[in-house]
């Protein structure tokens, strides 16, 4: 007898249980759907820009950087601007954001970004500096810049946008 009213108590936690998964089946399904979004930007580059979301609309994942972007989401405009001037102060944090915009960011000339001059960058030390958090000197980026883990195929088309930013 005990046995048994086990086993009925554990058949309703179990029914119970999968009727709450069909609730929230709808649920679960409109947040799939909002994440299709490809078709929004005209290149995936601008797309991760914008959005921090890459092939099939997956969230890039990233380490550092500020706790409210993990909250409420976003790219590189997020901090940088929409047009990647930068040059404003970023949310909890006592940095100012730098320009991205390709020729910002290749100049010769005197490079401050930062408090350390540096050479100028190029295509491989800007990837290295999204990835890896290094500026050319190999100096470590304040840690508010968060490290996206891009693939090269993202790393190339977000590299693509940043040059059409001026
Ligand atoms: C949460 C804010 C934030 C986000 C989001 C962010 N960045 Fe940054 N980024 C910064 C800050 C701040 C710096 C400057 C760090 C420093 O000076 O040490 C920086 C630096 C950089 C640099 C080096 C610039 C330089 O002058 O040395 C590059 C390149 C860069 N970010 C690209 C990106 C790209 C591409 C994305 C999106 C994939 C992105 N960032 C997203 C805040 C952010």
């Amino acid at each position: 007898m005990m046995k048994n009213s086990g086993l009925l108590f554990l058949a309703i936690g179990l029914l119970s249980i999968s009727m709450l998964g069909f609730a929230f089946l709808p649920y679960l399904s409109s947040l799939a759907g909002s994440s299709d979004i490809s078709g929004a930007y005209s290149s995936l580059g601008e797309q991760i820009y914008f959005t921090g979301r890459g092939d099939n609309g997956r969230p890039i994942p990233y380490d550092r950087g500020p706790r409210w972007l993990r909250l409420m989401g976003g790219g590189c405009s997020s901090c940088h601007g929409d047009d990647g001037q930068g040059g404003f102060q970023i949310m909890m944090s006592a940095k100012e954001s730098p320009s991205i915009a390709w020729e910002a960011l290749t100049e010769e000339g005197d490079n401050k970004h930062g408090e350390e001059k540096h050479a100028p960058y190029d295509k491989r030390t800007i990837k290295r500096a999204i990835t890896k958090s290094l500026n050319p000197a190999g100096q470590e980026l304040d840690s508010v810049m968060p490290r996206w883990e891009l693939n090269q195929a993202e790393l190339d088309a977000v590299i693509d946008f940043l040059k059409k930013l001026d």
